[in-house]
């Protein structure tokens, strides 16, 4: 195993857009290996908890446990963790993740008060500084007015000296997820191609909806249906992006007022529901907005008995909890997903034997054209 060692430019190991990701071969590596972490983390879990594995058990946890940075090293690896958002999910995902596979992290849940980022550090500033002191970074920044989230990553990442790790960018971007939910899609449906995924809630400002799109177009003869409010509709440059990809690979999308969701319902294979995010509409009031989305059992029976309902969480009123039981909603199992996909991603960026270059990050590419 090598640490990173034989590389000058560890940028290109960084990881802030899904287009990074857009080879499916190189997608299916990663998802590959996030697989063999759901069965390590299992292994492990049962050993720890119950201590009951088989021989054939032990012996297939000492050949996961050989794909890990987990060797004779001076130090463990440094994951820092720089949120200046709120997390649950990924920071703790994230964190439970370099845990498991025998990494080290530190860092701030709450970087916009209790990081330099208070007294006015610039971005640049804060990348060079903290990149000396760890491995690689996870970083989560809303972005503000006159710098929109992916431009923060693209300069963060363009500054440090070590990978940096998008946890999520503005209303852009936020890679892992959408890396999360294609495990969790390719996990339920056992495809990535010939899907009818039906997006429902805020498209305007849910990065999640945004990468999960941009991964879905690379794949053959997806259909996606949009359903939102008039003011809530995706953004123009994706839709214009979705035109554009469409000769390619078949994407093909369509937009739909809330008041025809259950016809949506019925023709999806995936369901994927979002929360309005109200952290980006300040000043708004409208709380009326938030009843147009309430996934509710009534809507549910409408659904094909294999579809799937997926939601990056956190969840606030658009899933009634008495969906929760039925056995095609799969937003807890997506998060639990998250840890073993982030395994995979920290695997890959701190040791080359994965083949992590597949995804090369191109910082010049990044700072002209990922928006
Ligand atoms: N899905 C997601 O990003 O959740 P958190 O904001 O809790 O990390």
């Amino acid at each position: 195993v090598s640490f990173l060692q034989k590389n000058d430019d560890l940028k290109k190991y960084s990881i802030i857009d899904t287009r990074q990701f857009k080879d499916p071969e190189v997608l299916d590596k990663v998802l590959n290996l996030a697989s063999e972490m759901e069965e390590l983390s299992d292994l492990s879990d049962n050993w720890i908890r119950n201590n009951e594995l088989h021989d054939s058990e032990k012996d297939r946890l000492v050949e996961l446990r050989e794909k890990l940075y987990l060797s004779d090293y001076p130090r463990k690896p440094i994951m820092v963790s720089l949120f200046v958002q709120p997390s649950t999910r990924t920071s703790f995902s994230f964190t439970s993740a370099m845990k498991r596979i025998g990494g080290d992290v530190f860092g701030s849940e709450n970087a916009k008060d209790f990081s330099s980022f208070a007294k006015g550090e610039s971005i640049e500033d804060a990348a060079e500084v903290i990149g000396g002191y760890g491995d690689v970074i996870v970083m989560r920044h809303p972005g503000d007015e006159n710098h929109p989230g992916n431009k923060v990553a693209v300069n963060f990442a363009n500054s440090c000296p070590i990978p940096v790790i998008n946890a999520g960018a503005g209303t852009d971007q936020h890679p892992t997820q959408s890396l999360l939910d294609v495990y969790t899609i390719r996990k339920e449906k056992s495809r990535l191609n010939d899907l009818n995924v039906a997006f429902i809630g805020d498209l305007k400002n849910g990065r999640t909806v945004r990468s999960l799109i941009y991964l879905l177009a690379q794949h053959s003869n997806n259909k996606i249906d949009l359903v939102s409010t008039d003011d809530y509709t995706l953004k123009l440059d994706m839709k214009e992006w979705l035109r554009e990809k469409s000769p390619k690979t078949g994407i093909k999308f369509y937009e739909y007022d809330i008041d025809n969701v259950v016809d949506v319902l019925r023709n999806a294979d995936v369901v994927y529901m979002t929360r309005l995010q109200k952290e980006y509409e300040t000043g708004r009031t409208d709380a009326a907005n938030n009843s147009a989305y309430i996934l509710t059992p009534k809507h549910v029976s409408e659904m094909n008995k294999d579809s799937i309902i997926m939601h990056p969480l956190p969840r606030v009123d658009e899933i009634d909890p008495a969906v929760d039981d039925d056995p095609r909603s799969k937003y807890f199992e997506q998060a639990k997903n998250g840890l073993y996909t982030r395994m995979a991603l920290l695997n890959m960026v701190l040791t080359e034997k994965h083949g992590i270059t597949d995804w090369e990050y191109d910082s010049e590419k990044a700072a002209n054209s990922y928006k």
